[in-house]
């Protein structure tokens, strides 16, 4: 390092950018001028020559180290003072990180998974926020959490779990098979090696899209549908099609004109209620539904998240239930029933099937949380499980109860509803056009954080997904009325 005329130190360039490099000149001037101050090879106080010197030095334009210099000096590394020059005036690590940031932004555009549409993100977070009235959120309340039955578990895995290593490639084995006792009761007959399980559904319908599709196959839906409302098949190029749906579930036959001969294609359905609308898929129908797939070789993903939670009767069985030739994937979870965050679903189907599934699962996870297994293993084998699930009807009947009041008292001339005989959801159908973007901000002001319709439709509508499930008891009628309040003050 040389001195100037005023005694400073002038730091000593020993390097030239590489031209055949494919970093850019400014991101190479970058590295270097970092890597010299955070070596200690160019001290606090030094000065760097002129922005002219520079560019003659690295052999590259004025504007190349303009804009170097310029990020450099705003992560607070190197400062230009007029008449003092450009100065070095800081080496802490942090700031030095910070120069080494690559530009994320531009490689986050680049992957395949679509970002979640602005609703869900925002929903999503302010679930969380302080206050907030959750209308239309897919689980139990946190007061519905059965804390004696669930400490009576954990005490007893504590003192029997004998190592946390990973798992067999399908999952924990007793569990498989207390899962092929309890299916069998809603007419599913299967092995253990027709199961693999999950960490939830959600991974069950990634491992589907990417193991068992082409880009551009079809997929074909209730609509509307939970499954719209996120990405994953779309993400792995493949066409979402809703089908209309009335009372008795998916109007199948009206897949025939849009279904493009030789196209590869399969039907996602939840025909027992149905996320959003709560429909259940009559037994007519199921027949029907399941005799046209086999006709026309369109396979099945049944979904059946919400198939424990029936309030007011047992609904029909499962279309599984008529598979014999693996016609059909069958999808369960512990989610809604009790534990989201157990992060344990199953799926059934065939063992060439879910061989292949969990082979990707091994190379995406190794598995699901060893101790979310057991745990589950043990929750369905205790007694109290079948006891907790009917306490657990009574109250989401209650829940459900009050809502409907609510509604009958507020909504009445402002919207159409069903009564829900189970799962969690209202579907709410405003008889006037309503902006939803508005009536989703300005309930948020009013502290009611909501679902709108659009997330899961695949045409505009004009519907709400209301939960009683998540909302405290104590909350339904309140918020109900400041809902209306606010859908009243944005009729068009
Ligand atoms: C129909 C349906 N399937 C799957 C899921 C996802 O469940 P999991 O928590 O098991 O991933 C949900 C959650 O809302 C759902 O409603």
């Amino acid at each position: 390092m040389a001195g100037d005329l005023k005694g400073n130190r002038v730091v000593v360039l020993d390097w030239v950018p590489d031209k055949n490099s494919k970093a850019p000149m400014y991101r190479q001037i970058i590295d270097y001028i970092s890597t010299k101050i955070s070596s200690g090879d160019w001290t606090i106080g030094s000065i760097l020559p002129s922005q002219r010197t520079l560019a003659e030095k690295f052999g590259v334009n004025r504007s190349t180290v303009v804009a170097a210099l310029g990020e450099l000096e705003s992560f607070g590394i190197i400062k230009g003072e007029i008449g003092k020059g450009t100065q070095v005036i800081s080496n802490t690590w942090s700031l030095l990180i910070s120069s080494a940031t690559p530009d994320w932004g531009n490689y986050l555009q680049s992957g395949i998974f679509k970002e979640n549409m602005p609703t869900i993100q925002a929903i999503n977070k302010m679930e969380f926020e302080e206050g907030i009235v959750r209308l239309g959120t897919g689980e139990l309340s946190p007061k519905l959490y059965p804390s004696q039955m669930m400490e009576e578990i954990f005490i007893k895995l504590s003192q029997s779990i004998a190592s946390l290593n990973y798992l067999e490639p399908l999952g924990l084995l007793e569990l498989r098979e207390i899962l092929c006792e309890r299916l069998k009761r809603k007419g599913i007959q299967c092995k253990p090696s027709n199961i693999l399980i999950t960490s939830g559904s959600l991974q069950a319908l990634q491992l589907i899209s990417v193991c068992m599709l082409k880009q551009g196959s079809s997929i074909y839906t209730e609509a509307p549908s939970y499954i719209k409302s996120l990405q994953v098949f779309q993400s792995a190029g493949m066409k979402l099609n809703g089908v209309n749906m009335d009372l008795e579930g998916i109007q199948y036959w009206n897949i025939v004109s849009k279904r493009k001969s030789e196209e590869d294609a399969l039907l996602y359905t939840i025909p027992t209620f149905h996320n959003p609308t709560s429909i259940v898929m009559s037994e007519t129908r199921r027949k029907e539904l399941f005799k046209f797939c086999t006709d026309n070789r369109l396979p099945i993903i049944e979904d059946d998240a919400y198939g424990d939670i029936w309030i007011d009767e047992e609904p029909p069985k499962p279309l599984k239930s008529m598979d014999e030739n693996g016609m059909i994937i069958y999808l369960g979870t512990i989610s809604k029933a009790l534990a989201p965050g157990l992060r344990i679903g199953w799926l059934v189907g065939s063992e060439s099937v879910v061989d292949r599934l969990g082979d990707v699962k091994m190379q995406t996870d190794y598995g699901a949380s060893s101790v979310s297994q057991w745990a589950l293993k043990e929750i369905l084998s205790s007694s109290y499980y079948d006891q907790y699930l009917e306490e657990m009807r009574i109250a989401l009947k209650y829940r459900r109860d009050l809502m409907i009041a609510a509604l009958e008292k507020y909504f009445k001339d402002l919207a159409v509803w069903e009564v829900p005989k189970g799962g969690f959801y209202i579907w709410l159908n405003l008889k006037e056009d309503v902006a939803m973007e508005k009536l989703f901000h300005s309930a948020l002001k009013e502290g009611i954080l909501l679902n709108p319709g659009s997330i899961y439709d695949f045409k505009k509508n004009n519907a709400l997904r209301l939960s009683y499930s998540y909302i405290d008891e104590t909350d339904i009628m309140e918020s109900i009325e400041k809902l209306s309040y606010v859908v009243r003050s944005l009729k068009r």
